[in-house]
């Protein structure tokens, strides 16, 4: 009865891999809403057969480790892709290059370590939002992120989320190739300072997130950076703001450009202890005893000062040398000196007791 004929057995198989193609196992399609979810499903690598309607592509929450240009082809609609909550730790070259609608790639909350060049290329350009918070593995894999958005062709880009990563500084030029980037989040990482050249090429910026980091100040070179972003509104909260002399030129600035630095009112020293949550704002006004000397001038005095007592205790040193070379001849003079002192001081006495002694002078009338 279950005898079917090789004709059945066709039709069968056929309908078993339709079924297949149509949603991948351990996914949800929906064709109407052009979306493919795999969500929590335990999956090691990308699923086989994901449906080429298919615009919104979520695989979150999963183990994936490891993805290629093998794991996305004919995927030729998707816009949205999001590969977030997984265990990513290597993105090749070329990895999304077939998905030539991709517009917004989410990968946070991944393991990044090797990241190859190319590996953010999109044919066409057609990527806008990058979403890498939380998506490194150590501040090293910077390295190969600085290198991969110069070389992945991101033109086109306009948001790049970089929050989350334990960034203790920032590769010179790192997005000198974003030439359109709108959005920047650097919100919770340690970045201490920003140099010359760390945000050049960022001409169109409108906002700039650096909330929740290791800033202590910012220098005159971390300012005119800052300067060269004309369009863009700062968030600079949450940093750990030291209220001592080489804050002022940043206290000025921030007087300056209150406008473009949204949260302005809320910026506060944290140290020292005693200008604790005092607003930066208000610190300008007060005296912080540094009058007209900076931070380098006062360096320049402490060292010259440091100088003068070296070349002071040298010349001492000579001169107790002298003095002890010369000791036999001293002790001479000394005793000589104390004998002429002596008969200075005997004449004077002598007079003394000449002037006073009533007796004395009237013995002289006599
Ligand atoms: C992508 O979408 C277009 C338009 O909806 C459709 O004609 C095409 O077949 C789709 N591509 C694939 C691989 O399904
Ligand atoms: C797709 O990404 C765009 C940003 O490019 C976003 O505005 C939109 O809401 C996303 N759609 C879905 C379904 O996630
Ligand atoms: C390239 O992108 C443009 C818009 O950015 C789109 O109109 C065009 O269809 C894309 N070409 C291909 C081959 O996907
Ligand atoms: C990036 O992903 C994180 C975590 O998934 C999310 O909280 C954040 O809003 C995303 N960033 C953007 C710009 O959408
Ligand atoms: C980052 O991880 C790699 C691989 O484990 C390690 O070699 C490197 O020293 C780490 N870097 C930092 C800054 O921790
Ligand atoms: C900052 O990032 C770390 C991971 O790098 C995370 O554990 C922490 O919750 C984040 N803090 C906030 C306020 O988002
Ligand atoms: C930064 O650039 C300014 C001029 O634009 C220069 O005076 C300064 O020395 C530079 N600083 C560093 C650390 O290169
Ligand atoms: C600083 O302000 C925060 C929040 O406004 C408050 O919780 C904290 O107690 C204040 N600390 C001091 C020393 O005033
Ligand atoms: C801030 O700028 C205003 C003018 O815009 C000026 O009157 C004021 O003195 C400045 N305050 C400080 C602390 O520099």
């Amino acid at each position: 009865m279950l005898d079917l004929t090789l004709a059945q057995r066709i039709v069968f198989c056929a309908l078993l891999g339709s079924v297949y193609a149509s949603c991948p196992p351990r996914c949800e399609c929906s064709e109407a809403a052009h979306t493919v979810k795999c969500v929590s499903k335990d999956l090691r690598s990308i699923p086989i057969g994901i449906p080429g309607y298919t615009r919104n592509l979520f695989i979150t929450g999963n183990q994936i480790s490891r993805i290629g240009p093998e794991s996305f082809k004919g995927l030729e609609n998707v816009t949205n892709l999001s590969l977030s909550n997984n265990r990513i730790s290597e993105v090749e070259s070329h990895t999304f290059s077939g998905l030539r609608s991709l517009r917004s790639l989410d990968l946070s909350n991944n393991q990044l370590a090797v990241i190859h060049p190319e590996a953010f290329t999109v044919l066409n350009q057609s990527l806008r939002e990058l979403n890498l918070s939380r998506a490194l593995y150590n501040h090293s894999s910077v390295m190969d992120l600085a290198t991969s958005l110069r070389w992945s062709s991101l033109g086109n880009l306009q948001g790049l989320d970089l929050s989350d990563n334990s960034l203790i500084y920032l590769p010179s030029r790192i997005f000198s190739h974003l030439t359109n980037l709108r959005r920047l989040q650097l919100s919770n990482n340690s970045l201490v300072s920003i140099h010359n050249s760390t945000l050049s090429g960022l001409e169109r910026l409108e906002q700039l997130d650096l909330t929740l980091n290791a800033l202590k100040t910012l220098t005159d070179d971390g300012l005119q950076e800052l300067d060269s972003l004309p369009r863009a509104e700062l968030l600079l909260g949450e940093n750990p703001f030291t209220c001592t002399c080489g804050i002022e030129p940043f206290t000025v600035w921030l007087n300056r450009s209150q406008e473009r630095v949204r949260d302005v009112e809320g910026l506060v020293c944290s140290v020292p202890a005693d200008m604790r949550n005092t607003s930066l704002l208000a610190v300008g006004t007060l005296t912080l005893g540094c009058h007209q000397r900076d931070a380098g001038a006062d360096l320049a005095l402490q060292t010259s000062y440091v100088f003068l007592g070296i070349v002071l205790g040298f010349i001492g040193l000579i001169f107790l040398f002298v003095l002890y070379l010369n000791r036999k001849g001293i002790k001479k003079r000394i005793y000589d000196l104390r004998d002429a002192c002596r008969e200075v001081w005997e004449g004077y006495h002598y007079r003394f007791e000449i002037d006073s002694d009533p007796r004395l002078s009237g013995l002289d009338e006599r």
